[in-house]
């Protein structure tokens, strides 16, 4: 079928005015008057719609009068000028052949519908202004990071999904098994017998391909990771979902100053492209969702990050510790109030966080000559508080299985991370982005369940 795309006419209009054309397309909505009607049309291949006029000359005049909202429909006519700026032209309908018939309780009605609303119906809120911009930016956002990586000559690793190690050491992890739960076999001693289990052991969904991500830097130098993650984390938050994608790059004889060079790089690289590829979508995120939203975006592409270290951020929060739920000290771990402060507050702009206190990071973490803090950094940004967390990782084989010991990890789970430090090791970090919240620091959008096309979080996994 030759159907043009509503893209392609806002594209390159001047190839297509006063000519016959045929599209294909949702109703978003339909009047109509006793002889003639206005019909607007969504293709889905742009944010903009197209207006379609048809009169009684349609055989079929009282149909498509009767269609309702949500309807698919083949439109083939003459597309006319206009001398409206924002629809600088319309389709004049020949033909109007109703593709699909949608129903009057079509959930979708030319009104608002709250955020809240559309999370109910997730398979048919793509179909609106809001999530269609969403989608695209992420779609879009996915590419740009591709593309930043492989301009660099990353090597882009496919690590597994199911594994049988806990990356962060948090034990937030789903886990995977093929067992009868209502009837587990147990072992003489009472213990779940996983021999009797698929893998013949406790497996999990993955919280981070990171140490899988490691041992391909360890071979190609540079490498990136971008695949969903999950997370049995139990917060019910606007920035936490159980299931997010995450992009771990990790590069080899690099420290923590080139780590977050390299995080500064991407972050400005994919907001350009964003802001150059989807410029409609942007436009209608600052009109409608976050006033602010270009300036801010603008300021972030020209201004050089801040850095400050933990000890020196702690300092600063102090200072200010009437204003938090919870009270700053050493040695706690940053709420969200607190790196939302810094970065809105204090710095005005995204700021990198580094050397936190070993015992609030995971294990894998370069220990600092102090022997107190880790030289690890967190990305905040505005509007979101952590977007990225990295680290250099500790590379020296003594050192790591000393605070493998210390928190308990068993070297057997953890030999072939151990390897590399056994073979031909060399200094080497990396981060992890949070493509969700990456995605909200784009658009405004201020909960992740709204960037994500079907989300999971505590007590919902609907479709
Ligand atoms: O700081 P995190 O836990 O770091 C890691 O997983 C490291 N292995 C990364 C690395 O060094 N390769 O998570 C990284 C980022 C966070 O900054 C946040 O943006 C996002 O992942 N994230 C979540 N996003 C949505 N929902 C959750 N439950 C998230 N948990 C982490």
């Amino acid at each position: 079928m030759n159907l043009i795309e509503i893209k392609d006419l806002y594209e390159n209009k001047e190839n297509f005015i006063d000519k016959e054309i045929e599209v294909g397309g949702w109703v978003r909505s339909i009047r109509d008057s006793k002889t003639f009607g206005f019909i607007v049309l969504n293709d889905g291949t742009c944010f903009k719609p197209l207006q379609v006029v048809y009169s009684d000359k349609l055989d079929n005049f009282s149909e498509v009068s009767k269609t309702n909202i949500g309807a698919a429909l083949i439109v083939k006519g003459k597309l006319v000028a206009t001398p409206n700026a924002k629809q600088p032209f319309e389709i004049q309908a020949d033909e109007v052949y109703v593709e699909g018939e949608s129903t009057p309780d079509y959930p979708l009605q030319k009104k608002r519908h709250s955020f809240e609303y559309l999370r109910t119906i997730s398979h048919l809120r793509p179909r609106t202004n809001t999530f269609q911009a969403v989608f695209r930016v992420r779609s879009l956002c996915a590419y740009a990071i591709h593309k930043f990586f492989q301009e660099q000559g990353f090597v882009y690793v496919h690590t597994p999904l199911i594994t049988g190690s806990d990356c962060e050491g948090a034990g937030e992890m789903f886990q995977v098994t093929t067992m009868d739960l209502n009837n587990v076999p147990k072992t003489e001693e009472g213990k779940v017998d996983y021999t009797e289990d698929f893998f013949g052991k406790p497996t999990n969904l993955t919280v981070s391909g990171q140490l899988n991500g490691e041992t391909y830097a360890m071979a190609f130098k540079k490498i990136y990771t971008f695949g969903p993650t999950f997370r049995a984390e139990n917060s019910n938050t606007t920035r936490h979902a159980a299931e997010f994608w995450m992009i771990e790059p990790e590069i080899a004889f690099a420290d923590l100053a080139d780590d977050m060079e390299l995080a500064e790089a991407m972050i400005k690289y994919v907001i350009k492209y964003v802001l150059e590829n989807a410029p409609e979508e942007m436009n209608f995120f600052n009109n409608f969702v976050d006033k602010g939203l270009l300036d801010r975006l603008n300021h972030v592409i020209n201004s050089e990050f801040g850095r400050v270290t933990y000890t020196e951020a702690i300092k600063l929060l102090e200072e200010h510790n009437d204003k938090f739920e919870y009270k700053v000290s050493w040695g706690v771990d940053l709420q969200t109030e607190h790196e939302r402060y810094l970065t809105e507050q204090i710095f005005k702009r995204p700021v990198f966080v580094t050397d936190y206190p070993k015992e609030i990071k995971a294990f894998y973490m370069k220990l600092n000559k102090d022997g107190k803090t880790v030289a690890a950094m967190d990305c905040l940004v505005p509007g979101i508080g952590e977007i990225i967390g990295g680290s250099q990782r500790e590379e020296n084989y003594e050192v790591l299985t000393k605070r493998m010991e210390e928190l308990g990890l068993n070297e057997k789970d953890y030999q072939f991370y151990l390897d590399l430090r056994k073979y031909g090791t060399a200094r080497h970090a990396g981060f992890g982005l949070g493509f969700e919240r990456m995605i909200m620091y784009l658009t405004g959008m201020g909960n992740i369940r709204d960037v994500i096309p079907f989300p999971r979080t505590v007590n919902n996994c609907e479709l």
